[in-house]
């Protein structure tokens, strides 16, 4: 089968915002302690990070980190993570059921941030605090010495301010799981009554109202509505969550799970613009669609029962070649959506359903589903172009007739270079892929497939699924021709 893609640097979604590579570190598992943070493993630096995971953090290419929850965070007290660590307490975690040490908190993850190069993204608590913490926790922050918040993280060995810009406001507040729940109205008020305060304290911020906690939700729609109806001009973005999984042994629709994202984006959008006409706005709500990724929620108990952990693993899901294609199609789906989506964070960078594992005392490896996100974050040019695909179709059970290629393309000036990325969703056909590429020659052309697309690489075996160079895509005449298997993600870059 042949599939022709129409691709043209005059057809622009928008200017690409860099922070769509982000991810997201949680309280939760083995994400920080054994993950970033393990004082005495053989890589750790002298504030106990873990300089291994730094290093897979960098070669990730993530820009900016969401934390420190996550449902972790609406019943944390920031205060308990700062200042001398010997005095800080042991507190239970309701969301997780766990001892938090509190040896990793504010002013640690800041310095992480900093040595990993990315840029922080802080949630604060509106599930069991509000409108008073979160005005001292971004005194605490941001302003110069001479409030007593900020004074004590002076004392607390941080003399200048940690310049947060970006703050999300509260976390899934629609969720019945969540410490603190609250109906549309008041959350969409006390996030409003938030974002007021937190606005006197620094007016240069970015803030994120909370959306819905996933597109089944039985409220999505009404809850993006009220909220923003509430908080229209307080606040930059509104977010989104959603994970995949397979629905029993329906692969196929698994594999197109970038419809349901893509409808999801398409969904909030409508919802943003219609609260936009309602108030007669010129301004254009943003998406933080800061919690996605595949997560197996089927293999999570849910329900933690009785006993009290202290640092032991939770959702640790092993990926297969399936799952990093699935990741690929869903940053194509970011990307495509360049113009309205401005933050985007996988969740969750480290042990905790994330592309970097390690073993507590041993080393650190990447999951399948790294190599896509890396390859992406790495060559994605600074204006996504607009893809066009006339080819075979797929039939799923979830999504009904979906294109077998899901694609999008960059362009940059700088470099010159156009890229495509690419899946092809079908399991069982091969794909002929023509594109136009006049006066362009192939840089290099490289893809995620395996015929066992259930391989998983592992600390014993961590480079068993890799990407691979795919030597017989060809530039003649002005068109590009590539050959792309069942079940596969591409990266083609040409200039
Ligand atoms: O990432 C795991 C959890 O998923 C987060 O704590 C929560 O926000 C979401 O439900």
């Amino acid at each position: 089968t042949v599939a022709r893609l129409a691709v043209d640097p005059a057809f622009v979604v928008g200017e690409l915002d860099r922070r769509l590579f982000g991810s997201f570190v949680e309280h939760m598992g083995r994400c920080v302690y054994t993950g970033v943070y393990e004082p005495g493993h053989p890589t750790a630096d002298e504030n106990g990070f873990r300089t291994d995971v730094l290093e897979l953090v960098r070669e990730l290419g993530v820009t900016a980190v969401r934390y420190p929850g996550g449902n972790f965070v609406s019943n944390y007290n920031w205060e308990d993570g700062v200042g001398p660590k010997d005095q800080r307490p042991r507190r239970l975690d309701l969301a997780w059921r766990a001892i938090e040490t509190n040896q990793f908190g504010t002013d640690e993850f800041v310095e992480w941030a900093r040595k990993a190069g990315v840029e922080p993204i802080w949630a604060v608590n509106l599930g069991t605090r509000g409108i008073a913490e979160a005005v001292e926790l971004l005194q605490y922050c941001n302003l110069p010495a001479g409030t007593a918040a900020a004074d004590r993280r002076v004392a607390n060995g941080s003399k200048e301010p940690h310049g947060i810009r970006i703050w999300c406001l509260g976390n899934e507040m629609d969720g019945p799981w969540q410490i603190g729940h609250k109906t549309a109205e008041e959350y969409a008020r006390l996030a409003a009554e938030t974002a007021n305060a937190m606005r006197r304290v620094d007016p240069e911020l970015e803030l994120v109202a909370c959306g819905s906690s996933n597109r089944g939700m039985a409220t999505f729609g009404d809850w993006e509505r009220t909220v923003l109806e509430h908080t229209y001009d307080q606040v930059d973005h509104i977010s989104l969550h959603a994970y995949y999984e397979p629905n029993g042994d329906d692969q196929a629709s698994f594999l197109a799970a970038a419809e349901e994202m893509d409808r999801f984006i398409t969904e909030v959008v409508a919802t943003a613009d219609h609260v936009k006409a309602l108030k007669r706005s010129d301004k254009v709500m943003t998406l933080s669609f800061d919690e996605w990724n595949v997560w197996y929620q089927r293999h999570f108990p849910g329900e933690l029962g009785l006993d009290i952990r202290e640092v032991s693993p939770l959702i640790e899901d092993t990926y297969d070649v399936d799952d990093a294609v699935v990741v690929g199609s869903l940053l194509i789906t970011l990307l495509r959506h360049a113009d309205r989506v401005k933050i985007a964070c996988q969740a969750q960078l480290v042990n905790v359903i994330g592309p970097i594992r390690t073993e507590p005392d041993g080393p650190a490896w990447r999951q399948t589903i790294f190599h896509p996100f890396a390859l992406t974050a790495k060559h994605a040019g600074s204006r996504v172009l607009h893809t066009e695909v006339a080819g075979p179709e797929i039939e799923t059970r979830a999504f009904g007739k979906v294109p077998a290629l899901w694609s999008t393309a960059t362009y940059d000036e700088t470099t010159g270079e156009t890229v495509l990325f690419v899946v092809n969703r079908s399991e069982t056909d091969k794909v002929d892929l023509e594109f136009p590429a006049p006066s362009l020659e192939l840089i290099e052309h490289l893809g995620l497939y395996d015929d066992d697309r259930s391989a998983v690489n592992s600390a014993a075996d961590p480079d068993r699924v890799v990407p691979r160079k795919v030597d017989t895509t060809i530039v003649r005449g002005g068109t590009c021709t590539a050959t792309l298997p069942p079940a596969s993600w591409h990266m083609i870059r040409l200039s």
